[in-house]
């Protein structure tokens, strides 16, 4: 059973519960279409966190009109299967224990939110047996609470936030053309406008737009990103920074390791979904390309061989033009373009030109089409 809530109002009545018994709430951002990079955000917050919500919202200010938001996959009953492969099944008696630590009792009575905006709350679970819940109101949206010790670890409970986009743009005309937005857009300069959001100049505004509004929603005490989008991931930290914002503060920011195809390394991602069977073939290219830039990069403390930014960038843009003649050469009508490729410094996101010296923290981090789809990956060379 994962509640699903629509409203802000309902939101916010589970957050102020939650907030009464002193519990830790963690928060996963996405657009849905889940896949197994999620899942692992998921479980990293809800092994953590007695309360985990994942948000899923495909936020249209984060699409230019050129791109996919109408085709954008949006699957949320299959979501919401996914998302119940990570809570412990019931298992006739001996399963009434794990979910009561799900804060789920036994009589099957924590209930899914009404799929409808601001609705009336939900009738909500009554307390488990035993329990000392501090729930003061029954019919409130709030699962039994059990004293935190009770809690047990790696089972926190899960809701899913799914607002629409009238609740996440809820000043009128907005949503006709959000490019005319008026109102508040969180633009962080200087961070927002290189790399990815070169390539797609309004991105990076509804990306931090929204992540504001999210988190002023769900209020949380953790958040969980993914190394897939380290330009994301870095560039919400600093606006956390630079806003002063608690919810999360900065350094309850989590960055995950990107979720990859054991096999041939193709990082994970819901625009997957879009890759014919040849151009799912080709596409771990970009994996291979930018691995080429970590081999150069990594030979830097072995050999302290003298190793330029440009260099590898070249190394990895070669791989690239290689696939191209062979995929031309082999008479295929996969097409495959580079966007950029580049290497830049972990805390300033400034591209690194001219000889690296040890010690210095970089990301490469490149984009290519693969026919009609875009593709991004990148690998953290130095950290730590
Ligand atoms: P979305 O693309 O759905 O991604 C949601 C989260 O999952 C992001 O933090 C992303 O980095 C992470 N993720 C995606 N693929 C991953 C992978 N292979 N391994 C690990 N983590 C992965 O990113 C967004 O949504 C949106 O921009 C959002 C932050 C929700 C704002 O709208």
């Amino acid at each position: 059973h994962i509640p699903v809530i629509r409203s802000l109002a309902q939101l916010r009545r589970w957050r102020r519960m939650v907030r009464d018994q002193g519990l830790e709430v963690g928060v996963v951002p996405t657009m849905g279409a889940l896949h197994q990079g999620h899942l692992d955000l998921v479980k990293a917050s809800l092994s953590k966190h007695p309360f985990t919500v994942m948000t899923l919202f495909v936020n249209p200010m984060q699409f230019a009109p050129t791109e996919d938001l109408a085709a954008y996959p949006r699957t949320l009953e299959r979501d919401l299967d996914l998302l119940r492969t990570l809570l412990p099944v019931h298992s006739g008696s001996s399963g009434s224990g794990m979910l009561r630590g799900l804060g789920v009792s036994e009589n099957d009575s924590f209930r899914p939110a009404p799929v409808t905006e601001e609705t009336e709350p939900p009738v909500i679970p009554r307390p488990v047996k035993g329990a000392k819940s501090k729930a003061r109101d029954e019919g409130t949206l709030l699962p039994p609470i059990l004293p935190e010790e009770e809690v047990p670890k790696g089972l926190g409970n899960l809701v899913v936030f799914a607002p629409g986009p009238e609740t996440m743009y809820p000043l009128k005309g907005d949503l006709q053309d959000l490019s005319k937005k008026r109102g508040v857009e969180v633009d962080v300069k200087g961070w927002g406008d290189v790399m990815e959001g070169a390539s797609r100049p309004q991105f990076f505004k509804g990306v931090a737009t929204v992540c504001t509004k999210l988190f002023n929603a769900v209020e949380p005490d953790h958040a969980y990103f993914g190394q897939k989008d380290i330009q994301q991931a870095l560039l919400l930290k600093i606006m956390l920074t630079d806003l002063l914002l608690a919810h999360p503060l900065p350094e309850n920011l989590h960055i995950l390791p990107t979720t990859r195809d054991p096999h041939d390394h193709l990082a994970l991602s819901s625009r997957n979904a879009y890759l014919s069977a040849p151009e799912r073939d080709i596409a771990p290219i970009l994996h291979r390309a930018l691995s080429a830039a970590q081999l150069l990069f990594s030979s830097i403390s072995t050999d302290s061989a003298e190793i330029s930014g440009e260099e590898m960038i070249s190394a990895a843009t070669q791989v690239i033009l290689d696939e191209q003649q062979r995929i031309l050469d082999s008479g295929s009508p996969v097409e495959l373009r580079m966007d950029y490729i580049e290497v830049f410094d972990r805390h300033t996101f400034e591209p690194v030109r001219g000889r690296l010296e040890l010690g210095r923290e970089v990301v490469v981090a490149g984009a290519a089409w693969v026919g009609k789809t875009r593709l991004i990956d990148n690998l953290l060379l130095g950290w730590g």
